[in-house]
């Protein structure tokens, strides 16, 4: 079994009911932040992680992620020798510097579905998970290549969690546990969507994770939960149980681009980022 990680795995298969109706035929991963999708800043936070092989877990009504990386000879041979080349620079260094693979999430049972679904794209290795509309900001070091570091360290599932209001603690994962060092807590409680009243602290996950291959068979194991869905929380719980889950307070920002104000507040940050 390979103990480094080189896969990056990208559930994206989710309805992205929020965002309807522009989610309707175009995937939530592809909606842009300025002129660059989602699902785009997620594969480059994986590449400056040192991972290079990226596995996608699509559903029906998302062929433009494939489409998005992979080349478009029509539009390169139309803009080739003029202004508009370098437009496409960044997108064709991304898709020259790693392989893509897709598997379908047939039924949206939830995430732990969609990542018991990228199994088959995995096998027996850890690897990392990132969902693209968490989109964080890191000036010096992205929130994965920190994970990435830690496992090397630790070599153990890693979630990364951040400090919320607790009014909101019923849009998360919430974690209980004890302080480890300075960023890291060894969780012993993980509880999906809680109401304030009954959550165990105000450390969120948020969409940044490292799983190791166990993890696929407890998922098989795991019922639904919380809204009816099969929850990574409750199968990271029994991983948690036996000690083998540390939550990281990651450094940057994180920006919840699945809801409208996540979103808007994200474009501005980066629009005023860009310096134009
Ligand atoms: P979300 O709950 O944020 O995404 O799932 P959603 O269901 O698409 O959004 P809303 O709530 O309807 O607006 C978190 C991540 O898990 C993926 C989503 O694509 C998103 O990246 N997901 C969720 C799946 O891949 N499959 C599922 O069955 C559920």
């Amino acid at each position: 079994m390979r103990t480094t990680i080189t896969k990056c795995l990208f559930p994206a298969a989710g309805y992205g009911t929020r965002f309807l109706p522009a989610t309707k035929a175009i995937p939530k991963e592809m909606l842009p932040v300025l002129t660059k999708p989602l699902l785009q800043y997620g594969v480059e936070e994986a590449i400056e992680a040192g991972l290079h092989t990226m596995a996608i877990v699509t559903g029906r009504g998302k062929r433009a992620i494939e489409d998005h990386f992979d080349i478009s000879y029509e539009l390169e041979h139309q803009i080739k020798g003029t202004a508009k080349e370098e437009y496409l620079t960044q997108i064709r260094n991304v898709i020259n510097g790693c392989t893509f693979s897709y598997t379908r999430q047939i039924e949206m049972k939830g995430l732990g579905h969609a990542i018991l679904t990228g199994e088959t794209l995995i096998g027996e290795e850890p690897f990392a998970v990132i969902l693209a509309d968490d989109l964080c900001d890191n000036a010096e070091r992205g929130v994965l290549s920190q994970m990435v570091e830690l496992y090397k360290e630790y070599k153990c599932c890693i979630v990364a969690v951040e400090e919320i209001p607790k009014e909101d603690t019923n849009k998360y994962g919430v974690i209980a546990g004890e302080p480890f060092n300075d960023n890291l807590v060894r969780v012993y409680n993980m509880v999906e969507k809680p109401e304030p009243k009954d959550a165990p602290s105000n450390l969120a996950i948020i969409g940044r994770y490292i799983l190791t291959p166990e993890i696929f068979d407890v998922l098989r194991e795991t019922k639904p939960g919380k809204g009816g869905e099969i929850q990574i929380t409750d199968a990271l719980l029994q991983l948690a149980k036996e000690g083998q889950v540390l939550a990281y307070k990651f450094k940057g920002r994180r920006f919840d681009c699945g809801s409208v104000d996540g979103f808007v507040e994200a474009t501005n940050y980066f629009y005023g980022k860009s310096g134009k």
